[in-house]
């Protein structure tokens, strides 16, 4: 165990999930999981939302979907792939998918859009994926 919560703690997709709260309301809202070994929560939508579709990801490009705060990514023909659109460094929305790498402008942090990893600038956590799936031509979350 890495965390403990003194309230009720919330999972990545915000549902309660802690079970002392039941009958006395919720006091508060305790921040688990404090971000300090460098993960990002990844806070997206619900699985099965829709994201965008096959022809509109480019390969070895991306299409960033602000809504969700995803970055879908094609880096070989067929082959997708997707990493939160939430900058490790200090938290901007990434603005650009350009020459295999997601650019996230505030510093200047480029990521790789094969494994999400930084490969320039001051960012030195890599993207966390979204798990999606591919169902037709319709890439959704998974
Ligand atoms: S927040 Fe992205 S480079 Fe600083």
């Amino acid at each position: 165990m890495t965390h403990s919560c003194s309230g009720p703690c919330f999972d990545r997709r915000g549902a309660l999930t802690a079970a002392a709260v039941a009958g006395v309301g919720i006091p508060f809202l305790a921040a688990c999981g404090n971000d300090s070994s460098g993960d990002v929560a990844v806070d997206t939508g619900p699985a099965g939302t829709s994201l965008t579709t096959t022809g509109s990801v480019p390969v070895g490009g991306g299409t960033i979907i602000d809504e969700e705060k995803v970055v879908v990514v094609q880096p070989r023909e067929g082959e997708f792939k997707a990493w939160s659109s939430i900058c490790t460094h200090q938290g901007c929305s990434v603005t650009a998918v350009e020459d295999g790498e997601i650019i996230c402008r505030c510093h200047s942090s480029h990521f790789s859009i094969d494994d999400g990893a930084p490969v320039s600038g001051p960012a030195s956590t890599p993207l966390p994926e979204v798990a999606i799936k591919v169902s037709g031509e319709d890439v959704q979350l998974a």
